[in-house]
């Protein structure tokens, strides 16, 4: 079959890149979507299974690192459009081991970024109709000042968001053109990637974008992080370990609401921009905490604030970044995105996906899923 477009979609067996992978899948049929992930720990084809043998669909175990196999992928598949989720992603294990961070982040995404020029290059057409977007973190800008501890309601200094929950905790955001400032060395990797990216198309012309994005939640979301760490523990009345005194403040979007607008501004971003992607959602950890505890014992038919004594207080954890907190006016002003879900609505339906699927969590939690697929791809 002739596809209208070829795009390699990189860390799809993953969080985001799962639902992204899922998104394009159904909704554009004419393309042929190539996902590419080395499955790492926090990689799980299971997230995928429900659009595994889709003829528009395809997987390829590989690593980002390994140039040769990307460059010779590139030319098998014709790839004309790339969206790069794959990282390592988790502050914590950033902390204890930013080798693995350095390499993957940014080697990784230099190896990929320069099998697309080689590529590209190559063709009659070079860059024209190609694309090489790459999803980054807000966390690449370091952390804001927390100088509303009580929270400030609407109107900030700019546009409130369509959640319930708008209320800020301070009257600065991350603006597109905020200094780079990481503090950990996960952030530190994605800002070199991100200024990689950026170089690629200030010295060959390479049609890239940048997104930064805020802290995602939702289904198939890797229990090591806060929220589908806490609704598995609730669930099975483990305690719940909050970072110092639990005042950091986050800024969460839906999941879905992310990949909407990466299949927006995959499709009609401008080359060479950066758009900043957040919910105008921030929460203090500690109330966050709180929901999930009320949602999770609602659900499991628990008495009201049953699992509150599971709040278990613990040392911060190193270089803890205060507040993040996205503008994403840019994005809402030029292509008309906006967050479609209420946080109180996410929240509902991420706790109760996470309920339903708990043989999806126990794989995880039990180790088998990685047994399986070591056994999976012995030799290849
Ligand atoms: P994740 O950890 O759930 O998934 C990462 C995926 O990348 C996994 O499937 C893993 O197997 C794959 N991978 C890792 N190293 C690889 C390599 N060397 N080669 C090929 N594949 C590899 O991460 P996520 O939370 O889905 O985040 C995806 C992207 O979005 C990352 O770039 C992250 O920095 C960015 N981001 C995440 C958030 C968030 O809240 N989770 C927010 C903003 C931006
Ligand atoms: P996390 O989900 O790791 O995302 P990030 O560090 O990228 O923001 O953590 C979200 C917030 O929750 C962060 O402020 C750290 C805090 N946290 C805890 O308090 N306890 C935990 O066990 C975890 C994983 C995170």
């Amino acid at each position: 079959m002739n596809f209208k477009r070829n795009i390699l979609i990189t860390g799809g067996a993953g969080f985001i890149g799962s639902h992204v992978v899922r998104l394009f899948v159904r909704k554009y049929p004419d393309y042929r979507i190539i996902n590419l992930d080395k499955l790492t720990y926090a990689g799980n084809l299971a997230n995928l299974e429900d659009i595994e043998q889709e003829p528009n669909y395809c997987f390829v175990k590989a690593d980002i690192c390994d140039f040769e196999r990307i460059y010779a992928l590139m030319q098998e598949y014709r790839i004309d459009g790339i969206i790069h989720l794959a990282a390592e992603s988790h502050v914590d294990r950033s902390i204890k081991d930013p080798f693995t961070f350095a390499r993957t982040n940014v080697m990784g995404t230099l190896s990929l970024l320069q099998a697309a020029k080689l590529y590209w290059e190559s063709l009659p057409e070079k860059f024209e109709g190609k694309r090489f977007y790459h999803i980054s973190t807000d966390e690449v800008y370091g952390a804001l000042e927390l100088t509303h501890p009580e929270g400030i309601e609407p109107p900030f200094t700019t546009t409130a968001s369509s959640s319930e929950h708008h209320q800020a905790y301070g009257t600065d955001f991350f603006y597109e053109d905020t200094k780079y400032n990481p503090h950990s060395p996960y952030s530190a990797a994605k800002a070199s990637s991100d200024h990689f990216v950026r170089a690629y198309h200030d010295t060959y012309g390479l049609p890239t974008i940048v997104t930064n994005c805020s802290n995602n939640y939702g289904p198939y979301q890797f229990p090591e992080k806060l929220i589908p760490l806490f609704i598995n523990n609730i669930r099975h009345r483990k305690p719940l370990p909050v970072y110092g005194k639990g005042e950091n403040v986050r800024d969460w979007l839906y999941v879905e609401d992310h990949a909407r607008a990466i299949d927006l501004i995959f499709h009609e971003g401008k080359t060479a921009e950066t758009y900043n992607i957040g919910g105008f959602n921030e929460w203090k950890n500690i109330d966050l905490i709180k929901v999930i505890i009320a949602t999770v014992d609602r659900l499991l038919g628990n008495a009201e604030g049953a699992s509150l004594d599971l709040i278990t207080y613990v040392t911060d954890r190193a270089g803890h970044d205060l507040r993040y907190a996205i503008d994403s006016t840019k994005l809402q002003k030029e292509l008309g995105w906006e967050p479609s879900l209420q946080f109180e609505e996410g929240i509902e339906k991420t706790v109760r996906w996470y309920l339903d699927n708990q043989p999806w969590m126990d794989r995880i939690t039990s180790g088998e899923y990685e047994k399986y697929y070591e056994e999976m791809y012995k030799g290849r």
